[in-house]
């Protein structure tokens, strides 16, 4: 899909469609007013008809609406103009996508991006505009032998600005939310594929052919007898139930200076979670082959990363297995000594991602990382709290904790924190072993993230449990979500702005703050 960025007044679009926006009830936007005035009045006397209320997400296509050049106009209802904030403006743009598809527009010029969004200004508004927009023509049919082709789809959007003076940032935000759009396809369509086909040894063929790329971009695959020779025997336990050979991709991101430590991401990449010895129940498994969403997330951001040479030094690490029960499975109650010399009593072999994922932080302490963020589908617990909103957020720095957060409310992919406090971590002892791999029913995602800290003690680390956001569930829309690689690019991109303060793209200009204050 094609976007561009352009100001000119809507009668004078030669295009298959203007898309504008409604307020309810009944009630033009500025541009509406427009095409209402040069068609003397043709938009309004349909509205008082009573068509289109202009509740959000309602739409109305108009054909040959006089005094325009362009062939349609689609109308699209933006509910109360007060009421109109970041999920309100997310929806319209869907809706009107959508439509724009369905009904043989093959490229549109679009005015909803002039829309007063509450504490938004234009650069926020393009992005989201191209995220929403790729996200809903997003179809995952690579497995279907016939697939539902749409007879004229669209192909071009034209996003409208205000003014020319916009312009620069506008093209910037688009350049970056193209750049999260192609990281958020790779992650879906990795988690979408099905356990049989996205393996661990298929995880680092992707990653390496993602690096031939980019050339910023390397990765080195550690393999089985690495892995075994070295130490990660927490990693190994989880992996030696299955008949799938483990791996731990390493991927390397070299576009900060030389000397400059590195932001490090891991990703859990279980392959296909049956929960091992401790066998999950039948009802929803096939669930379970998302529980590489973490792996997903770390490739995705990777691309995004390289497509927008980002300048920074960022290491992803993927510990890739598959949790399968075998006669050469791992036992309730065996006890191992992980890469960092702590004992571990199994006590459910369905509590294997801290497994994987803790070998992966010692191993990291090698690369002074100056911030570790790990991303896991870790606990059921974690759906039970927060649901399919917000990723589940633990950290032991502040300053990392609120980054985060800020990320989050800015990519609209927001996390909330939950306590990493040490009252919890006594549900973890353990009767033969330094710690339990469990810590009971109260706190499950609390005291998972507690299982990881007690690995991460010697540098700045954040816990992102992603059980909850990383795919949907319901029937029809059973599908990865790409989450969280909107908040880890958008943690990326602001890291990169506080390297080089001075790019001029990156700075608002005067013309954006006369922008700001004209909407207060
Ligand atoms: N991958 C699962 C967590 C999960 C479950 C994510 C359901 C999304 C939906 C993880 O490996 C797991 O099985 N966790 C156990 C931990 C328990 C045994 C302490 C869980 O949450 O039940
Ligand atoms: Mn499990
Ligand atoms: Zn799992």
């Amino acid at each position: 899909m094609e976007f561009n960025i352009k100001s000119g007044h809507p009668e004078k679009q030669r295009t298959a469609c203007i898309v504008i926006g409604i307020y309810e009830p009944r009630r033009l936007s500025e541009t509406a007013k427009q095409l209402d005035e040069v068609s003397i009045g043709h938009l309004s006397s349909i509205l008082r008809r009573g068509d289109l209320e202009g509740k959000i997400g309602q739409t109305l296509l108009l054909h040959n609406v006089p005094g325009t050049l362009s062939d349609r106009i689609l109308l699209v209802g933006c509910g109360r103009e007060r009421e109109l904030g970041d999920t309100q403006y997310r929806k319209i743009i869907a809706e009107a996508i959508r439509t724009l598809h369905e009904t043989g527009s093959m490229e549109a010029v679009c005015y909803l991006t002039e829309l007063n969004v509450k504490g938004r200004d234009t650069a926020w508004k393009i992005r989201h505009a191209i995220e929403t927009a790729q996200a809903t023509l997003y179809s995952f049919d690579q497995l279907k032998t016939k697939k539902e082709a749409t007879r004229r789809p669209l192909r071009k959007i034209v996003l409208s600005i205000t003014s020319r003076r916009e312009l620069t940032l506008a093209e910037q935000a688009s350049r970056e939310a193209q750049a999260v759009s192609s990281g958020v396809r790779l992650a879906k369509d990795l988690a979408n594929l099905p356990s049989n086909i996205c393996t661990p040894s298929y995880l680092a063929e992707q990653a390496k052919g993602l690096c031939q790329l980019h050339e910023k971009l390397t990765c080195k695959i550690l393999t089985e007898v690495q892995l075994e020779k070295q130490g990660f025997n927490t990693l190994m336990s989880v992996a030696k139930g299955s008949e799938e050979p483990p791996r731990l991709i390493i991927l390397e991101y070299r576009g900060g200076k030389k000397n400059e430590n590195p932001i490090v991401l891991v990703g859990k990449g279980v392959t296909f979670d049956s929960g091992g010895i401790s066998l999950k129940p039948a009802m929803d498994m096939d669930e379970m082959k998302f529980d590489m969403c973490g792996a997903a997330s770390v490739l995705g951001s990777f691309s995004t990363l390289a497509e927008l040479q980002l300048p920074l030094n960022v290491v992803g690490l993927i510990p890739a297995v598959e949790n399968l029960p075998s006669g050469k499975a791992s036992k309730p109650g065996d006890v191992i000594t992980s890469l960092s010399g702590q004992t571990v009593e199994i006590l459910n072999t369905d509590a294997e991602g801290r497994l994987i994922l803790c070998d992966v932080l010692t191993y990291v302490e090698r690369y002074k990382p100056e911030v570790v963020i790990d991303i896991a589908t870790l606990t059921g617990a974690c759906v039970i709290a927060l649901g399919k909103h917000a990723h589940g957020l633990f950290s032991n720095h502040n300053p990392l904790t609120n980054d985060l957060l800020n990320a989050g409310k800015v990519s609209g992919d927001r996390a909330w924190e939950l306590p990493l406090w040490e009252d919890y971590q006594e549900q973890l002892d353990s009767r033969f072993a330094d710690m339990a791999n469990v810590g009971g029913k109260e706190a499950g995602s609390i005291t998972a993230a507690c299982f990881l800290a007690r690995f991460t003690k010697k540098y700045h680390w954040a816990h992102l449990d992603i059980a909850g956001t990383a795919w949907l569930t319901a029937k029809k829309k059973k599908g990865a979500t790409g989450r969280p690689v909107p908040l880890l690019t958008q943690y990326l991109i602001e890291r990169s702005h506080e390297k080089s303060p001075v790019s001029p793209t990156a700075m608002p200009d005067d013309s954006n703050l006369d922008e700001l204050s004209e909407l207060d």
